[in-house]
Parts: C-alpha cells; sequence; structure tokens
C-alpha cells in the first residue's frame, strides 16, 4: 500500500485505499469496489456495491466520485454511464483514463475494496421510455459511450420491444473495443438473454486507425450505405417508421448524427415525449 505523506509529499496523489473512509451525505452514499478489469492503459472497467434503495433505469447515468485527496475541501464527482441492467446486484461502469483528469487520474488507480461515492439519483435519457415502439433499436457508440449499451442490451426488455438490436461502437485501436468478448461471444449464452441476443442482437464494431473488417467512422458507414448492407438491410438510409436509434460518445459524432437522422426525417425523443431518437447531450467533447 501507497504511504500517504510520502506520496503527497513527492507530489503524486495518495492511493485510494490509503484514505480516510468518509461518511455518506444526502447527496451521495459510500460504495465498495468489488472488482478492476483494465483493457488498455486509457480504458478500464469496475463494479461497485449496489445500495438497497439505489433505483434505476437501463442506460441512465449517475454521479461518481473518490474522497477527497489530502488538502482537496471536496470530493471530485463526475457523471458515468451505469453499464449494468437495472436488475444487477453490482453497479458496473467503464472509464476513459485523462491523464491529467481530475477524477480518472486517480480513479485509474483504484482497487477492490476502496470506498467510491455514489450519487443517489440517476437520470438520463437514453433509456426506452423515451422513444416511440419501432422494429429495430439502433445503440450508437464511440469510445466509452458503449457503456449505456451494456445496461440497455443486457434488459431483456430491449428485446421485448424490439425484433432486432444492433449495437454499433467505434474506436481508434481494435484493442479498445472493450467488451468485444462479452458482445460476441458470452452474452449469447447468457442463462436470461442469450436466447434472445443470439435471435435479436448484432455487434457492429468499427475501427478508425488501423486495419479492421469494418474500418471508419460510424458516421461515414451510415451514410456510404456500407452499414445497412453489413447488416443484411436493403436500405440504404433510416426508417422513421421502423427505426429506433440512441447515440452516447463524443459530442462530434452526435451532432453529424442527430443531424443525418434529421435529415431522414426522424424526430429527437425526451422523457417527457418519446421519439424516433435520443442522445445524451452533456457528453464528452
Ligand atoms: C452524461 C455523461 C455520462 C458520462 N459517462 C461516462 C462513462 O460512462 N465513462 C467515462 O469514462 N466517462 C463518462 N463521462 C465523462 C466523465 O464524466 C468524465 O469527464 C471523465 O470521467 C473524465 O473525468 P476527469 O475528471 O478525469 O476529466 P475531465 O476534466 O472531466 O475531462 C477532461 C477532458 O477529457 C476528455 N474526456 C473526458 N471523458 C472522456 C471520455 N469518456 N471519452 C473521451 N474523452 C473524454 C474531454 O475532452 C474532457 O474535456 C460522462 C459524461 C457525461 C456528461
Ligand atoms: N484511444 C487512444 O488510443 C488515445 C490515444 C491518445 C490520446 N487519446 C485521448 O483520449 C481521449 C479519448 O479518446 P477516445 O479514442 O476514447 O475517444 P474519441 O477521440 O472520441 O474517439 C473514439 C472514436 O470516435 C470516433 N469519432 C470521433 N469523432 C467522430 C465523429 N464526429 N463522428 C464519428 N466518429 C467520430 C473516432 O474516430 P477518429 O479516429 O477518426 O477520430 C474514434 O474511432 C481523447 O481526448 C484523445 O485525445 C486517446
Amino acid at each position: 500500500m501507497q504511504d500517504t505523506a510520502a506520496s503527497t509529499a513527492a507530489g503524486i496523489a495518495p492511493a485510494v485505499s490509503s484514505l480516510v473512509r468518509p461518511e455518506p451525505t444526502a447527496a451521495y452514499s459510500v460504495e465498495t469496489v468489488l472488482w478492476v478489469r483494465r483493457w488498455t492503459d486509457r480504458l478500464f472497467s469496475f463494479a461497485v456495491t449496489r445500495p438497497d434503495s439505489f433505483r434505476f433505469r437501463s442506460g441512465e447515468f449517475v454521479m461518481v466520485g473518490l474522497p477527497p485527496a489530502p488538502g482537496e475541501k471536496k470530493p471530485v464527482l463526475r457523471a458515468y454511464s451505469i453499464a449494468s441492467p437495472h436488475f444487477a446486484e453490482e453497479l458496473e461502469f467503464l472509464s476513459i483514463v485523462v491523464e491529467d483528469g481530475p477524477l480518472t487520474s486517480r480513479l485509474q488507480h483504484i482497487q477492490p475494496g476502496d470506498p467510491l461515492l455514489l450519487s443517489r439519483k440517476p437520470t438520463g435519457t437514453l433509456v426506452l421510455d423515451a422513444l416511440k415502439p419501432g422494429r429495430r433499436l439502433f445503440l450508437i457508440g464511440t469510445g466509452t459511450g458503449l457503456a449505456p449499451w451494456l445496461s440497455v442490451a443486457r434488459d431483456p426488455e430491449a428485446y421485448e420491444r424490439f425484433e432486432r438490436v444492433i449495437i454499433t461502437h467505434t474506436v481508434r485501436n481494435v484493442a479498445d473495443l472493450a467488451y468485444r468478448d462479452l458482445l460476441e461471444a458470452e452474452i449469447l449464452h447468457d442463462e436470461l438473454i442469450g436466447e434472445q441476443a443470439r435471435a435479436q442482437l448484432t455487434y457492429y464494431p468499427t475501427v478508425t486507425r488501423e486495419p479492421f473488417r469494418h474500418a471508419g467512422r460510424i458516421t461515414e458507414r451510415v451514410q456510404s450505405g456500407a452499414c445497412f448492407t453489413d447488416l443484411g438491410l436493403e436500405r440504404a438510409r433510416f426508417h422513421p417508421g421502423e427505426d429506433r436509434i440512441m447515440l452516447c460518445g463524443s459530442m462530434a459524432m452526435i451532432k453529424e448524427f442527430a443531424a443525418l437522422l434529421e435529415a431522414q426525417g426522424l424526430v429527437e425523443g425526451s422523457n417527457a415525449e418519446p421519439g424516433d431518437f435520443v442522445l445524451e447531450r452533456a457528453f464528452v467533447g
């Protein structure tokens, strides 16, 4: 274990496990890290205990934080999509590492047993209730924007509402395809949704900065029609009466994709007024 005084003197943030476990407040509970999985040096997943009173809808996000380091008054909390479905016993997250990021420069070092602050009120628009009924559900993600799809696509309701569920994940390098093992194989044998996933789920990864079977940005593959051909769809555009879309990831992708959908006659939805597509406006640039 890292020594708090020594690491502070050296200008290095102390290990989370060496900090005093904080008390819960009205705004957040204090959970315990259960496991950590590192995908690359910039990408990792972790899970924490779930408080009994914590309710959320698959696809929602919550604020996550660490106890303040010595010298800091307040904890730093950031929005995180919950990657587990609404009925899961533990809460799973997929995280970026931003080298100088106030939260992730420390969060990247968490270990099982460490405390994690979890806000009490999950929220968000990337939920099935914000979409009108349709035939196909497209879950479009770039980078860590895959996280809410891991929640939605592990929820049987997605397969009850839609005939087909398509997850697209666009990343720079093949190694950034986190959860590829789950989405290509494990989910097909899942006790709860394996049968539905085998019949209805398609995983469509694309890689932009090295050769891959589907190369390039998802926006480009949709615009060229390649994505529809690959998915065995005869049309080269979205159908407002049949297709429903959720967008999550880089702000630029969301903006471009939403414009493309609007040009094809699809209307943005919200919790108050369900529509043809939804997005999380506040996501990172
Ligand atoms: C609604 C919502 C949901 C989010 N869900 C997730 C999630 O599930 N997983 C996750 O890792 N992050 C998610 N984020 C981003 C997250 O809130 C933080 O920004 C991230 O954890 C980095 O925190 P930080 O304090 O280290 O750096 P920050 O100061 O928050 O970020 C510094 C810069 O790093 C870049 N950046 C931050 N996060 C990302 C990212 N995820 N992908 C690419 N570039 C990024 C941006 O350019 C940002 O300006 C979400 C944000 C919002 C608004
Ligand atoms: N992942 C890495 O290996 C890596 C390495 C060094 C630094 N970083 C830093 O880490 C942060 C996050 O990187 P990230 O790779 O997770 O996220 P990212 O930069 O958002 O890229 C994720 C994927 O989204 C694609 N994309 C970006 N803009 C798009 C748009 N307008 N339309 C469609 N697709 C779009 C990217 O394609 P393009 O490749 O075509 O942009 C990439 O394949 C960034 O700030 C970056 O500077 C990441």
